[in-house]
């Protein structure tokens, strides 16, 4: 990749700032000061530096997003705004997907990686990785509710779901539930409220695993995560 590229890409500045680091002669490659903005370099193999900093080799990039409502969780689509449209363009080159997916109303947490093993770790049925969900139903959610979803339900189309945990966060006309699932089936939130006869009306996911949504994360907005999270998942 062209250097003024890659050191825009790793948060050096614009392409222009870059241009002017190179110029005052404080980039390096292979300890040689490289002025040339279109020299390529491969990070695998040559050591590049930035005033003496090592830029460090990264193939894995894994991002915590707090999904808004109205986008789709895929890569790309013809027609709706998919969650990578949400990312800096600094980060196409990784060519990063999201792990799962929400539906286009739902929002919460989003992971999004390049990483195929991570992905395997999270939704791998076998792993039986939690995921925790907030709801707002229309309906009243009761005490047999939650034996049911203990127990199994039966969805529309004949499965049963495995047991989850329910819990009543507010009662009334309109409930809000806090639901944990260990597995992922299309729309299992929505459907599982369904066969209980209620209707979900706002979803959020707000935990995978031991891993909670980062409040601090404006709907739309996205962080890197730290490598103490990332091992959650590799244990
Ligand atoms: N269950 C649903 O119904 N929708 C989601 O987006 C996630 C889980």
């Amino acid at each position: 990749m062209r250097i003024d590229k890659l050191l825009a890409n790793m948060g050096y500045g614009s392409r222009k700032d870059v241009k002017i680091l190179l110029k005052q002669g404080v980039v390096r490659v292979d300890d040689q000061p490289v002025k040339d903005a279109k020299r390529q370099v491969d990070l695998e193999t040559e050591r590049v530096t930035v005033q003496g900093e090592v830029v460090e080799y990264k193939p894995f990039v894994y991002l915590m997003m707090n999904k808004p409502a109205g986008v789709i969780s895929a890569t790309e689509d013809k027609v709706e705004a998919t969650v990578i449209d949400l990312i800096d363009p600094s980060y196409a080159h990784y060519d990063l997907f999201p792990v799962g997916r929400l539906d286009k109303d739902t929002t919460g947490l989003l992971l999004l990686t390049n990483d195929g093993a991570f992905n395997h770790a999270l939704m791998s049925p076998r792993k039986h990785v939690d995921k925790v969900y907030i709801a707002e139903v229309d309906g009243e959610m009761t005490a047999d509710d939650v034996r049911q979803f203990a127990e199994g339900v039966v969805l529309e189309d004949g499965y049963t779901t495995k047991p989850a945990r329910l819990e009543l966060l507010s009662k009334g006309r309109r409930s809000t539930i806090r639901l944990t699932l260990s597995e992922g089936k299309y729309h299992q939130v929505k459907r599982m409220v369904a066969a209980v006869g209620k209707h979900v009306e706002r979803l959020e996911r707000v935990q995978i695993g031991a891993l909670e949504l980062d409040l601090t994360l404006e709907p739309g907005a996205y962080r890197e995560l730290s490598e103490e999270e990332v091992d959650l998942f590799f244990t």
